[in-house]
């Protein structure tokens, strides 16, 4: 029976919602998105639960209305800044006579691997397993129904600060629906757009959204680093209509109309005529000058994602490449020239047409949606849809039940 997956992404500027429908081969099929304006994120924060739960009700309508199905579940993305990723190892002796491995037994290590010592004001969130290895044999993905006399876990544990965790768990439940699942952005983002052989070798992902860029670096297969910075391509804006005292809503369409973050790609430096922030007179400015401020912040952007990534300790080697993507910079052309210049790595920016996306906004919620139904295929994690009447929740490990669970006790 075909399973139902149902994504959230809470972005600074909206909020994207998808419903995937995954068949018995793993195949995806996306049959409802919906994609409503969001103002109660700020700098990647929920400043306002009702705001922004209003927004995530105005998406998922959207979507329910394409797919013809009324949603009661979703995943839901949580960005770098709001979460640690913690590698941890586990093991564990079998203890059956015939010494095969049961979802007890996966259960009872994966409840183990999560013992990290975490500050107060953190709590985990999710575990990843990496890899499961029985008896030295490493790589095994899905260890549940094999022999052996050792299980061991390699896992990334993901811990949430309380406070923003909290209010995302307002938010999604002000707008009805349940949590199956909050999602590390990279890893959904990762999935979708990187290919196997950049994990392996080395990549820094950089999403560049509206309010917040997100900085995620793979090597050897796994996420080994994960962060945030407060800026992003509302910033960009800002820049235009401080620095050449044009309004803000007129810089953002001038911006949107050059798409252009290079001034040595201007073709034509022509004169154009903007409304004065002050006195509402139209005056007249050179492109170069918008596309100069431009290539300023995007520049700085990268550069502060080079300084997070080097402060963290991660080297930056030759071998590594650079991959770009977030509305805040996907658009723009110049833009991958600009990280390699800052990074002096090859930089390519992430296509969203090779996954079959009509639009790069999409990107997180379509990766959410491959990710979770790559890694939890075999356990069945389908969202809940009513009128399917198909209630899946008791499926998980139930740490995730017990998260949620810890989350509303302290609204
Ligand atoms: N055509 C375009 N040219 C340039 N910039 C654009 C274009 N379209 C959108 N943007 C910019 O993309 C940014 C929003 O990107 P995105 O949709 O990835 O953000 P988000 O996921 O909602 O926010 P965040 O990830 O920060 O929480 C805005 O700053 C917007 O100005
Ligand atoms: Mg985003």
């Amino acid at each position: 029976m075909d399973d139902i997956i149902v994504s959230i992404d809470i972005g600074t500027s909206k909020v994207c919602t998808l419903i995937g429908k995954v068949n018995n081969a793993n195949n995806i099929e996306i049959i409802g998105s919906g994609i409503a304006p969001c103002n109660g994120v700020k700098k990647g924060i929920i400043v306002d639960v009702e705001s922004t739960s209003r927004s995530i009700m105005e998406s998922v309508r959207n979507a329910e209305s394409e797919a013809g199905m009324k949603v009661g579940s979703a995943y839901i993305n949580i960005i770098g800044m709001h979460i640690d990723v913690i590698r941890n190892k586990s093991w564990l002796n079998m203890s059956s006579d015939n010494r095969e491995i049961t979802r007890k037994d996966v259960d009872r290590l994966l409840q183990e691997v999560c013992y990290v010592d975490l500050t107060e004001d953190k709590q985990i969130i999710d575990v990843v397993p990496h890899q499961f290895i029985i008896d030295g044999y490493d790589e095994i993905m899905d260890p549940i129904g094999m022999m052996g006399v050792k299980l061991e876990v390699e896992a990334d544990i993901i811990a949430g600060k309380i406070t923003s965790v909290r209010n995302i768990v307002r938010s999604v439940e002000k707008a009805g629906l349940k949590i199956d699942g909050l999602i590390a952005e990279a890893y959904a983002s990762g999935h979708i757009l990187l290919t196997p052989e950049e994990k392996e070798m080395g990549t820094i992902l950089i999403d560049v959204g509206g309010g917040v860029t997100n900085v995620a670096v793979f090597k050897n297969k796994r996420l080994v680093f994960y962060d945030s910075i407060p800026v992003g391509g509302d910033h960009i804006t800002n820049d235009i209509s401080i620095g050449l005292k044009i309004p803000y809503s007129e810089s953002e369409k001038i911006k949107r109309q050059y798409e252009l973050a290079l001034s040595s790609l201007i073709k034509n430096d022509q004169l154009i005529t903007v409304s004065d922030i002050n006195d509402n007179k139209r005056k007249s400015i050179r492109i170069s000058e918008v596309i100069e401020v431009i290539e300023a912040r995007v520049y700085e952007i990268f550069l502060l994602c080079k300084n997070l990534v080097q402060e963290s300790g991660i080297s930056i080697d030759s071998g590594m490449n650079v991959v770009l993507t977030g509305g805040g910079i996907s658009y723009v052309d110049g833009n991958w020239q600009l990280a390699e210049e800052v990074f002096e790595l090859p930089a390519r920016v992430a296509s969203f047409k090779a996954v079959n996306l009509e639009k790069p906004e999409y990107a997180v919620a379509a990766g959410m949606i491959m990710y979770i139904s790559s890694m939890y295929s075999r356990e069945k994690s389908g969202s809940t849809i009513s009128e399917q009447k198909v209630d899946k929740t008791e499926k998980k490990t139930g740490l995730l039940d017990k998260i949620i669970e810890f989350f509303r006790r302290l609204f």
